[in-house]
């Protein structure tokens, strides 16, 4: 049987890709609905969720360091090991820039921003609203190409599954779903 992820991995993998398959379509539909409690409590949990994501990626980052990964499937030709690893380590680099940038800023914003209530995150500069919506205008093309990678790392996933029927999608399901 080939090697899967360690149960770590695992862990960080799914609850980091809940998270973000919630946060993306929030941030979709927030910016978008009327003003009222419900889109003030969008911007309040996609907001809480993304610091979530930057600290869930920092540590998933050091532990992938530390410990590295099952090395490819066997059967995979070059190109879709260069291709899987290029679109990997762009949602690594991806998902730890757009928070920090978003929390950037938030701060020129003026403004604390929240984590579910517990505590609050800067501001750690000089307040400049106009430096701040252009940097939201960056942040705004990030949080796009991150539900542009996670669709086509999905729609991979599922090739594997369904149409190529190798061993990919089993490497990182739990054990208890089919996983090794
Ligand atoms: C992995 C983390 C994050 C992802 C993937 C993400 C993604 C997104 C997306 C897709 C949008 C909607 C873009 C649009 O169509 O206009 C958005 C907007 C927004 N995000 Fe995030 N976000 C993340 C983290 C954060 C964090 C940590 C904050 C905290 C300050 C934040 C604050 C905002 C705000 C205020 C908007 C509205 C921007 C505007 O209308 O100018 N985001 N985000
Ligand atoms: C239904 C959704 C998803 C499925 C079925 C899925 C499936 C997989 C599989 C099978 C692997 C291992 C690939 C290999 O062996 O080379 C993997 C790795 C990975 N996935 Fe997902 N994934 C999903 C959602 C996501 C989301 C939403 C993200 C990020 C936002 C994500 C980020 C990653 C990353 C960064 C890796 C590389 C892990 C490493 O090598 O350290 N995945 N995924």
């Amino acid at each position: 049987m080939a090697a899967g992820y360690s149960t770590t991995a695992k862990f960080f993998h799914w609850t980091v890709a809940f998270l973000v398959l919630t946060i993306v379509p929030m941030g979709l539909l927030m910016v978008r609905m009327p003003d009222g409690s419900l889109k003030d409590n969008f911007f309040y949990l996609h907001k809480s969720v993304g610091a979530l994501v930057l600290f869930l990626m920092t540590l998933r980052l050091i532990y992938r360091f530390a410990k590295g990964a099952p090395p490819p499937e066997a059967s995979l030709q070059r190109w879709e090991v260069l291709a899987s690893e290029t679109v990997h380590w762009t949602l690594y680099a991806m998902l730890l820039a757009t928070p920090l940038v978003a929390l950037l800023a938030y701060s020129f914003y003026g403004q604390p921003a929240p984590f579910f209530g517990i505590f609050e995150i800067g501001p750690f500069t000089s307040k400049n609203e106009h430096l701040s919506e252009q940097i939201f205008y960056v942040h705004t093309w990030m949080g796009w190409t991150v539900g542009a990678l996670f669709s086509m790392h999905i729609a991979a996933a599922l090739r594997h599954y369904f149409i190529r029927r190798d061993g990919v999608l089993q490497r990182m399901l739990p054990r208890g779903m089919g996983g090794n």
